[in-house]
């Protein structure tokens, strides 16, 4: 027995030889035929399962804009769905797409745990699955296990990211409201938790990389569900009860944006008396950076496409595939905002 098998090696070799468990080697013997994603094979042209989680963003129009162009490229088909931002349709979504049995099911799961049994549902079907942008809860579903990988940005890092930028903006001293992105979210989980740990206690990851702000308060955070209108509705109510407020860090750029049209709108002067961050790096954030209202915006990309597709084929082609493929991102604020204007989504 080769002692050096990788554990994803040893998964893979089981799941290529499921259905002849009673003579293979050791492993498959052992039980572990069901033990890796299903094997997705080698072919001219595949049918791909896409379940989106919505479309009320800029972000979320991109990212399936992305998954259409590349498929189209590729010559794939791709069986779509919308999920109108409803966890229960994403669910019943996967179900039909599971029953129409594509190659591969590629998706972003809107909620990290009641998405995670749709995994596992899948790999029983015998389809591998790839999650992209948003992960599922690591308790109930694994990578490398039960689906082949997550391709997605580092949340937590976005937010430590945002959060050192406004401790930088304010000179350590601010009065910050929180618009969250959707509950249950992975995003809104790790966004919210890369901030607060950096401002509250000045660590990263459980690692102390910086003094705890004491000067950075965080008066109220409450999720704008990653919507504009809801981002100026909880913004316009929030700045009733903390008229104080001096900044802002929303989840998301549309958040921000609703944000600083609630500001104007009771009078406030977006980036001079009150300072936004947030995330995404949309074409409207841009815009916004460049007119002095939005401070900055860490990058997260939607353009999943070509990533998705390269690594399916990637697995397809035996190759070894990390639990986690991660999408690096980049930063905007008002030194290259100009040079990004109108070349985003
Ligand atoms: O999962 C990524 C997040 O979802 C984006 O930041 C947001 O705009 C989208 O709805």
């Amino acid at each position: 027995m080769d002692r050096h098998l990788s554990r994803r090696r040893v998964l893979r070799l089981a799941a290529a030889g499921a259905g002849v468990a009673a003579v293979g080697p050791w492993f498959l013997r052992a039980g572990y035929a069901q033990a890796g994603p299903p094997p997705l094979e080698k072919k001219d042209t595949y049918t791909v399962g896409f379940a989106q989680t919505g479309s009320n963003n800029p972000w979320r129009l991109a990212e399936t804009k992305s998954m259409n162009d590349e498929a189209t490229k590729r010559g794939y088909k791709l069986i779509a769905t919308d999920a109108n931002e409803d966890t229960a349709k994403q669910l019943a979504d996967l179900d039909s797409i599971i029953a129409q049995r594509p190659d591969i099911i590629i998706f972003p799961p809107r909620e990290s745990k009641p998405l995670a049994p749709a995994v596992l549902k899948a790999k029983a079907a015998g389809i591998p699955v790839i999650l992209i942008d948003r992960d599922v809860d690591h308790s109930v579903a694994k990578p490398g296990v039960d689906y082949v990988t997550f391709i997605g940005s580092d949340f937590v890092d976005q937010g430590r990211r945002a959060a050192e930028w406004l401790i930088e903006a304010t000179g350590g001293k601010a009065k910050i409201i929180e618009l969250e992105g959707t509950t249950g979210a992975d995003p809104a989980i790790d966004r919210k938790k890369g901030f607060h740990d950096l401002i509250l206690q000045g660590s990263f990851k459980g690692t102390p990389v910086a003094d705890p702000q004491p000067g950075m308060q965080i008066l109220a955070s409450q999720t704008g569900d990653f919507v504009r209108d809801k981002g100026r509705q909880v913004m316009q109510t929030l700045l009733q009860a903390h008229p104080d407020v001096t900044a802002v860090y929303a989840h998301n750029d549309e958040m921000a944006i609703g944000a600083i049209t609630a500001l104007e709108e009771a009078g406030r002067k977006p980036g001079q008396d009150v300072i936004l961050v947030s995330i995404d790096g949309e074409n409207a954030a841009l815009d916004a950076i460049v007119e002095g209202k939005l401070g900055a915006s860490v990058e997260s990309s939607p353009f999943f496409g070509p990533i998705s597709f390269d690594t399916m084929m990637k697995y397809a082609n035996g190759e070894d595939i990390p639990d986690w493929v991660k999408v690096e991102d980049r930063f905007f604020d008002k030194n290259n905002a100009k040079e990004f204007q109108g070349k985003q989504y």
